[in-house]
């Protein structure tokens, strides 16, 4: 009895070899396709029904978002506010403002007719990818993180790619991106905008213990720590400088609120 199987067949594990590299080598050009950028919506944005701008309402006006967008620190959806939100101002026999500018026509209409304004959505995850707004903003998380500064924004557009790995990005390090709670709707707000006694005050308020505060500065547990704001503060600067820094303020935040941001699949993906 001979060879049962044809010459050429010594060549199969050499051709599924070549083919094996050719896979390897396509996804790995694949993968930051798919998740860069170019392949998300970064930049999108689409002319709207009116020409709201919240730059005038958010940035020289000063309105906080939670005035339009009410429900996104206690619901998981971040609603887009409804007509009778604008009336308040710009509707007849209240706030009159600019009650006759032709850019407010549509706004006039919808009050007439009683039809919502279609405002057309510009951030959208997935259908099978779960999120919530409010579990992020009552953990300390800023609008400006996912969507930057809206405040300064005429129009509205999609700044960040919102793509599994900038989510994940996060969530690896969330001490990067974490503020005071009443801090999450001020776009502008910069850590080294904190008092650093009265940070660390706050802390002790909230009855942390001052040497795990200290371990958190030091990195490390040590014998003798300050057990005042005063002192806290004082090894905060040998540590951190004269201006309190992000890192500073996040990986205090991420201790003590015990932060814990997830990574796995069935977080996400339920
Ligand atoms: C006076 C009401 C008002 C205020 C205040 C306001 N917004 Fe808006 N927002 C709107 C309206 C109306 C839209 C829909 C039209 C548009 O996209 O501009 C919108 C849209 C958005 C969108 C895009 C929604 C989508 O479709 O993806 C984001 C993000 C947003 N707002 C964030 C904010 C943030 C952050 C603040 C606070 C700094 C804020 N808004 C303050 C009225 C408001
Ligand atoms: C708290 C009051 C207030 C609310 C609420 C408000 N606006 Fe305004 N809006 C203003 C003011 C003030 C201006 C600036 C007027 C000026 O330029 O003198 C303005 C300007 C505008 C303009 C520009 C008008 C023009 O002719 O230049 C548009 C369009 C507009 N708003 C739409 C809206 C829409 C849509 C809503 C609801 C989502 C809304 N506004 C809610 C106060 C408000
Ligand atoms: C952790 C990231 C994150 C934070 C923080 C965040 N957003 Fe969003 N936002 C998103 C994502 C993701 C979407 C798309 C959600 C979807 O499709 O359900 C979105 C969608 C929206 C929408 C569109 C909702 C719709 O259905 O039309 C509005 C409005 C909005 N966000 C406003 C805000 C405001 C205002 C804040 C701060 C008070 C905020 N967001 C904070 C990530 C975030
Ligand atoms: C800028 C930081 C940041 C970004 C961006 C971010 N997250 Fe989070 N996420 C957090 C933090 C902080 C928590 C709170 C963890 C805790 O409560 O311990 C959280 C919690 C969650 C949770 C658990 C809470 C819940 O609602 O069940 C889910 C799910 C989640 N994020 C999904 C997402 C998705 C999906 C995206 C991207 C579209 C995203 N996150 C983007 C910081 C972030
Ligand atoms: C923090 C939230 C989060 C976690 C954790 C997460 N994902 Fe995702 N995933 C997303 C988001 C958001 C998208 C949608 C990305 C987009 O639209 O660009 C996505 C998209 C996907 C896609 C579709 C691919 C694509 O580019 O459209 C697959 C497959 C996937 N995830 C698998 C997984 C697996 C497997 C895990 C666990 C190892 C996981 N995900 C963990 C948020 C998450």
């Amino acid at each position: 009895m001979g060879n049962f199987f044809p010459r050429w067949t010594n060549w199969l594990p050499l051709k599924l070899a070549i083919a094996v590299v050719f896979i390897v080598i396509g996804i790995s050009v694949a993968t930051p396709y798919y998740f860069t950028p170019k392949y998300t919506r970064v930049g999108y944005q689409p002319t709207q029904p009116v020409p709201f701008s919240h730059k005038i309402h958010a940035g020289q006006l000063g309105m906080d978002c939670r005035f339009c967008h009410s429900f996104v620190d206690r619901s998981s959806h971040a609603n887009v506010p409804v007509n009778q939100v604008c009336f308040n101002c710009h509707g007849a026999g209240k706030g009159q403002i600019k009650l006759n500018s032709p850019k407010l026509e549509p706004v006039r209409k919808a009050a007439e007719t009683g039809e919502p304004i279609h405002w057309v959505k510009i951030h959208k995850t997935p259908d099978f990818v779960y999120f919530n707004h409010s579990a992020h903003l009552n953990r300390g998380v800023s609008c400006v993180s996912c969507h930057g500064k809206i405040n300064e924004m005429p129009v509205v557009y999609h700044q960040e790619p919102q793509s599994m790995g900038w989510c994940l990005d996060c969530h690896r390090s969330p001490e990067d991106k974490l503020r005071p709670l009443s801090e999450v709707t001020n776009l502008n707000w910069k850590p080294s905008d904190l008092n650093r006694e009265a940070f660390y005050k706050g802390l002790l308020d909230k009855q942390i213990k001052p040497d795990e505060i200290a371990a958190t500065i030091l990195g490390a547990p040590s014998d003798v720590v300050p057990t005042d704001a005063a002192g806290l503060s004082a090894l905060a600067k040998k540590i951190y400088g004269d201006e309190v820094t992000q890192r500073e303020v996040g990986l205090q935040l991420k201790k003590h609120w015990q932060v814990q941001p997830p990574e796995t699949c069935a977080a996400c993906h339920r």
